[in-house]
């Protein structure tokens, strides 16, 4: 039986990393070439299908969200919002989101984090219908230090997760994309701050691998994983989407257009989205996407 899960995008944190650009903005409407970095989150989770997301925002942001995003109906989806009142760690996101919840298996994805690749979404497709609930995902990168690093065993079995390691045990860095089971908000709640002030995302993890119950997917060859809280990495993640954007043709991370390939929205209601971007080639590129369109 298919579980279902709703989504969570965790939008808050200080964003101190990416000073001066946070100053009076949140990082997650930042942008990456030619959209706010959210919205990469926001469709990762609705190529999964998922229609039902608590966006978790910092205090003072509502507006800003709000007039982005709205209540998602434009995207023929449901978005509520949260505050997350001081930034404290990734695994406070279930605290706040118990209600939301009501007691069913979800998937967090960092608002900061984009994800690309066909191999991947269907990684993800499969996690989102296995009934293996609880499952997060590896990615070799140089610089494991900078993430929650897999450590496996001789079998390679993952043996724990140890967040920004001095001396890594592998390279294999954890994503900001996690399926949990119903349990997550109860054992979010066995979980105390780090020395770091924070609620952490790797203690989670630890208590789901301890019980034997989280599997580890890798994302391979041809995906992309950015997670985008410095500078050069939000520069070079622009660079990267401009450049498959030019060479493709296609557009990476459009809300609009998930919504319409999902059957969420229809060619009426993706037209009239195409106009808020009528002067520009986002909203041509909207408008070209619905067949036997009037270029006139
Ligand atoms: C957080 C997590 C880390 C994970 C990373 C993915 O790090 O603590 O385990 O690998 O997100 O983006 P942060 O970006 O908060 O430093």
């Amino acid at each position: 039986m298919l579980i279902l899960r709703k989504g969570i995008i965790l939008a808050g944190g200080s964003g101190k990393r990416l000073s001066p650009l946070t100053g009076c903005i949140s990082k997650q409407l930042l942008p990456v070439y030619n959209k706010p970095l959210i919205y990469y989150p926001l469709t990762t989770l609705m190529l999964i299908g998922i229609k039902d997301i608590l966006i978790i925002i910092n205090p003072g942001e509502e507006k800003l969200f709000k007039k982005l995003l709205g209540d998602g109906k434009n995207f023929g989806i449901n978005l509520n919002y949260k505050i997350q009142n001081k930034p404290e760690g990734i695994a406070q996101s279930f605290l706040i989101a118990e209600d939301f919840l009501g007691g069913d298996a979800c998937v967090l994805v960092l608002g900061d984090n984009i994800f690309y690749g066909d191999n991947l979404f269907k990684i993800l497709q499969n996690a989102y219908n296995s009934k293996n609930s609880s499952t997060i995902f590896g990615y070799k990168v140089k610089d494991p230090e900078r993430y929650g690093v897999i450590e496996f065993d001789k079998k390679n079995k993952v043996k724990s997760i140890i967040e920004k390691p001095l001396n890594p045990k592998s390279k294999y860095a954890v994503t900001g994309i996690y399926f949990y089971d119903k349990n997550v908000v109860n054992y979010a709640k066995k979980i105390s701050k780090s020395e770091r002030g924070e609620f952490e995302i790797t203690d989670l993890n630890n208590i789901y691998i301890k019980k034997g119950k989280l599997k580890v997917e890798i994302f391979g060859r041809g995906s992309a994983w950015f997670d985008t809280g410095t500078h050069d990495s939000l520069l070079e993640a622009s660079n990267f989407i401009y450049t498959l954007e030019k060479r493709q043709s296609l557009k990476i991370g459009s809300p609009e257009e998930v919504a319409w390939r999902n059957k969420w929205i229809d060619n009426n209601q993706l037209l009239n989205l195409s106009k808020f971007s009528n002067k520009n080639e986002y909203g041509k590129y909207l408008e070209e996407l619905i067949p036997f369109h009037d270029n006139h």
